[in-house]
């Protein structure tokens, strides 16, 4: 697939981000019965579901995308509904709401809750793990794949390439614990309906993520904490084409999967090569741990080969999306905080 140099507008990032390569195309295909995503309006379910939809259409089939939240921004939904998403608003948390929900084989649970934690931990928990039960309650006939994070992992010393599935989890502060609870949960369900727990590492748009951050600190002349001096990073585009085609694979017990780009990825590098394309140099402080939150993603790779996207372009995009004033959803990752707290 051929990509342009920079992206000028919104509209274009949209529309590279949901061109369908082929594989995803021909998943379609061969995939029986309709796709629901659970949790749809957020940074990456509205790009997911229009995906969903032009790999649809492409492939030639008969098949829905429906996409399911509270939808507290209408905007989402009106984006969603333009793009051929049929939506159905309902609250997760509410037993009644997802039992009124649809019957359908292919479920990809999105639904989440990380910021704000600290202040209600207890709606974190309801939001982590009494909603994958309440769904898979429901879903009993349907495969799961369920959105996780590499934050269950325990930080790997940086020379190690990042935790591997095999690596224990061991996941620090409420957030985390709360997101492994997550998967103990669809891995309990797991024996009845197949899982995959999508372990996920830092998507990239040119409106939020890690590159994101870091190059409005750098064109602010804002302090860049290198403690967390790593980080595993993948393009939107390519998670999103990765969990549409997790579908066939998942499993009883529940598979794990981690999702993120091939390397490890300095912040000091990255923040030193976006200050050359902005013009400016970055500030600094601190020295990098010996160790940090990272996620090795050979399995993934082996499966679905590399990214389509690489980390210069990425870089590139982003240090012009910033430069031109691009759109912002103001939304940091908050990747340098080591003590779980959020
Ligand atoms: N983005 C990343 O780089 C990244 C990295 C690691 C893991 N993940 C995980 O991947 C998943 C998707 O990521 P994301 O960035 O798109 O998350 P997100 O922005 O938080 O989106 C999730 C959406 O779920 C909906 N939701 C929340 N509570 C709900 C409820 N009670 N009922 C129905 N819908 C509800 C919300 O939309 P409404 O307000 O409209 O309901 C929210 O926007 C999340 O679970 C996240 O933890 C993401």
């Amino acid at each position: 697939m051929s990509y342009p140099d920079l992206i000028e507008d919104e509209a274009t990032l949209d529309e590279i981000m949901t061109r369908p390569a082929e594989p995803v195309v021909e998943l379609m295909r061969g995939l029986e019965g309709d796709i629901l995503i659970l949790g749809i309006n957020g940074k990456m379910g509205l790009s997911l579901g229009r995906l969903a939809v032009r790999a649809i259409e492409e492939a030639g089939v008969d098949k829905k995308v429906i996409g399911v939240s509270r939808f507290s921004d209408h905007a989402g939904r009106q984006k969603l509904e333009a793009w051929g998403v049929k939506t159905i608003q309902c609250d997760l948390l509410d037993a009644d709401e997802v039992a009124g929900l649809p019957e359908v084989p292919n479920i990809i649970f999105m639904a989440g809750r990380k910021f704000g934690t600290q202040g209600s931990p207890e709606l974190t928990w309801a939001m982590n793990t009494l909603v994958p039960a309440r769904v898979c309650d429901v879903y009993k006939n349907s495969r799961i794949v369920a959105f996780s994070t590499g934050n269950v992992y325990p930080f790997t010393p940086v020379e190690s390439g990042g935790a591997t599935e095999d690596v224990t989890p061991d996941p620090v502060g409420d957030y985390a614990q709360s997101c492994l609870g997550r998967e103990m949960i669809f891995t309990y369900y797991s024996h009845n309906i197949p899982v995959l727990l999508f372990r996920l590492n830092y998507a990239i748009d040119l409106r939020y993520g890690v590159l994101n951050d870091l190059a409005q600190k750098v064109l602010n002349g804002k302090v860049i904490d290198l403690e967390m001096g790593y980080v595993n990073i993948i393009w939107q585009g390519d998670a999103n084409a990765q969990a549409l085609r997790c579908l066939p694979l998942c499993s009883s017990p529940a598979r794990p999967l981690n999702i993120t780009g091939p390397k490890t990825m300095s912040i000091r590098s990255l923040a030193t090569e976006l200050g050359r394309h902005l013009g400016c140099a970055p500030v600094f402080e601190g020295q990098e741990s010996k160790n940090a939150l990272l996620n090795n993603s050979w399995q993934a790779t082996e499966l679905f080969g590399p990214p389509n996207v690489d980390v210069e372009a990425l870089i590139r995009w982003t240090a012009h999306w910033i430069k031109i004033g691009g759109p912002s959803l103001n939304k940091p990752t908050h990747f340098e905080v080591r003590s779980g707290k959020f």
